[in-house]
This record gives structure tokens, C-alpha cells and sequence, in this order.
């Protein structure tokens, strides 16, 4: 028997193999179990001797077993150790790859890049918020009662009813954000907001979901000379043009008061920016109206600021002359290629 299993252990080259030579040794109905069970069967003088034998065979199976355990266990883990082999000597790939592979950023990705040092070489910090918004983030707090006018321009899509009975929004622009922003922080507030924004609408020149930019400051003494610096600046940074003129329009927003919309000198024939003596509008902008700032909790006696927002494809398609809207959310690789830049 010990020859047997010897030769069997040897013959076993992987766990289970193993585990069934165990079993037809050791086992309920094994080898080594049917001799310890037929020693009954011995007249008691023979038992005495023949029971210690067996059991020394069996104390020697079990050794022998164990042993090719812990064989097959190092060859294991030396086939993989060899398998996983890496050269950590080697020079690393580079990054991003060159060639055919290479990616590319989305030209909105860069936008937002670009705002966001601009911005931020002004002072300002980045806010974000959830694209499924509460109605009165989205519209109540910014001074849209229930049925105001201006919710029809927005075109809402409406999630289904929460246990409030209230239906949450898709967000329709990204001025929630200053809501949320002036609740949860104290002013001083120079924060902008850039992100997805929705709307029931779709043709050649709009999507239903869509980016925009918002921009909020919040602080003592802030006035409409400050919004259009600031604006202005900001634009001319952007677009990279030293002199673009920029006119400010008399407009309407229930969130601002007053509230202007912002354009740019533009050629309408030919599209090109800077001069032309057309006038292009670009953004919608405001002092952030009182009642607002109250409704955040923030005392407009001692707190101004003003506010603007903008769409992010409108002011990257003009800026690097994109013709269509449509490519933006297409993945062609080929428009990546060609509007997208290198990391
Ligand atoms: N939320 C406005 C829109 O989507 C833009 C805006 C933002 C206007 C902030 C004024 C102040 O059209």
C-alpha cells in the first residue's frame, strides 16, 4: 500500500489529483481505512502488534501526503510567479501614447479647462451640482414662482414625483448652483459652475443636454461696474482677441435685477470675431436680485453680487469656428481628431 500511494502522489501533478489519492487512502472507504477497520477481524494477541503497525503506515501516508501538498503548492506559485514576470527595468510607455492611438480632449472639456484657469486667475473657486435638481433649486429660489412665464421658455423635462409629490427637474440651466452655493457657504462668493444643463429641445443648433457656465460673486459693495469688468475681461481672455468689443443690453432675468444680456462684435458673413460691426449674443448676466439673496439666508443690505451664465458649445463653436452642434455628442473619432487637442 505505502508503494502504491507513493507511486500514485508522484503521479498527481495538481491539487485535485491529490485530494482523490487522499480519499482512496485516508478516506471513509479508503485503503488505509478498510486495514485499520479489519483489525477486529485479528485474534486479540495479533491485534496489539498489527494495530501499531498500521497506524505507523498511516502517520507515514499522511507525511507523504502533506509533503506533495506543499511540492505542488511551490510549483504552483513558481508557474506564476514565471507567468506574471514583468521587467520593472524597462522604460515605462509613454504617455499619452503617440500615433494612431492617441486621444484627444473634447473640445467642451478644454472650454471648461480654459474658464476655469481664467476664472481662476480672478479668484475664483469651482462649484458643482446634481443634474436632477429639486424644482425649487432649479426655479422657486431663483424668484420662478409656480406659474411664472419663464418656465415655459425652459422647456423642462420633469423626473417622476418623490414621496413629496413634488417632481424633480432635469436642470435647466446651471444657476441652481448658486442657490445651493450661497446656502451652504458664507459669503464672500466667487465660485463659477460648469456643467450639463438640459432641455426639451433638438435641431441643428440645440440638444437636449447641453453645458452651460455659471458664474456667481457675492460680497460687500459689489456693483454693476464689477460685472461688466469682470465680463469683459473674461471674454477678451477667452477669445484671445485684446480689443473685442463688448456691449452691455438692458434684458430680463427674475433672478437678476437689473439684468443684461452680453454681446460681441462679430462679421455676421463671415463669422470671423473682433470686428465686423455685427453684434452677437453671448451670455445673460445681472445683480442677483434681493430677494434671492434672501432666500439663501444672505441679508441684502450687507451683500451684493451679480451673477451670469453662459453656454459652453455656443462660446467653443464661435471660438474655434465648429459649424455644427450635432458632432459635439457623436464620438467620431475623425471630429475628435480634428477639434480636440492634445492633452
Ligand atoms: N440662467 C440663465 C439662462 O440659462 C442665464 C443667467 C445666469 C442669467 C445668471 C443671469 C444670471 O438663460
Amino acid at each position: 500500500l505505502q508503494t502504491d500511494t507513493e507511486a500514485a502522489l508522484a503521479a498527481a501533478t495538481d491539487p485535485r489529483a491529490l485530494d482523490a489519492v487522499r480519499v482512496a487512502t485516508l478516506g471513509k472507504s479508503g485503503a488505509l481505512t478498510a486495514l485499520l477497520k479489519a483489525l477486529g477481524t485479528f485474534p486479540p494477541e495479533e491485534r496489539k502488534a498489527r494495530g501499531a503497525a498500521v497506524n505507523q503506515l498511516k502517520a507515514v501516508l499522511e507525511a507523504a501526503i502533506e509533503a506533495r501538498r506543499i511540492e505542488l503548492d511551490a510549483a504552483a506559485l513558481e508557474a506564476r510567479l514565471l507567468a506574471e514576470r514583468m521587467d520593472v527595468t524597462l522604460p515605462a510607455r509613454p504617455f499619452p501614447p503617440a500615433g494612431p492611438e492617441a486621444g484627444a480632449i473634447h473640445p467642451i472639456a478644454r472650454t471648461i479647462e480654459e474658464l476655469t484657469a481664467i476664472f481662476g486667475a480672478m479668484g475664483f473657486g469651482v462649484a458643482e451640482g446634481p443634474d436632477i435638481e429639486a424644482d425649487w433649486y432649479n426655479f422657486g429660489a431663483l424668484n420662478i414662482p409656480d406659474h411664472h412665464p419663464a418656465r415655459q421658455d425652459h422647456d423642462t423635462f420633469y423626473v417622476p414625483a418623490g414621496a413629496d409629490g413634488r417632481r424633480p427637474v432635469l436642470r435647466t440651466h446651471t444657476s441652481p448652483v448658486q442657490i445651493r452655493t450661497m446656502i451652504n457657504q458664507a459669503p464672500p462668493i466667487r465660485v463659477i459652475v460648469p456643467g450639463r444643463t438640459y432641455r426639451a429641445d433638438h435641431d441643428a443648433t440645440h440638444s437636449p443636454m447641453f453645458h452651460q457656465v455659471e458664474g456667481l460673486v457675492i460680497d460687500k459693495g459689489i456693483t454693476l461696474g464689477h460685472l461688466k469688468g469682470c465680463l469683459i475681461d473674461f471674454l477678451r481672455a477667452f477669445f484671445d482677441i485684446r480689443d473685442l468689443p463688448v456691449r452691455f443690453r438692458s434684458s430680463y432675468f427674475p433672478f437678476t435685477e437689473p439684468s443684461m444680456e452680453v454681446d460681441i462684435g462679430w462679421n455676421r458673413k463671415t463669422g470671423e470675431l473682433g470686428k465686423g460691426g455685427d453684434w452677437l449674443e453671448i451670455l445673460g448676466s445681472g445683480m442677483v436680485h434681493p430677494k434671492v439673496l434672501a432666500n439663501c439666508g444672505i441679508d441684502p443690505r450687507e451683500w451684493q453680487g451679480f451673477a451670469f451664465g453662459m453656454g459652453i458649445e455656443r462660446i467653443t463653436m464661435l471660438k474655434h469656428g465648429i459649424p455644427d452642434l450635432r458632432p459635439f455628442y457623436e464620438s467620431d473619432v475623425r471630429w475628435l481628431k480634428h477639434y480636440g487637442t492634445s492633452p
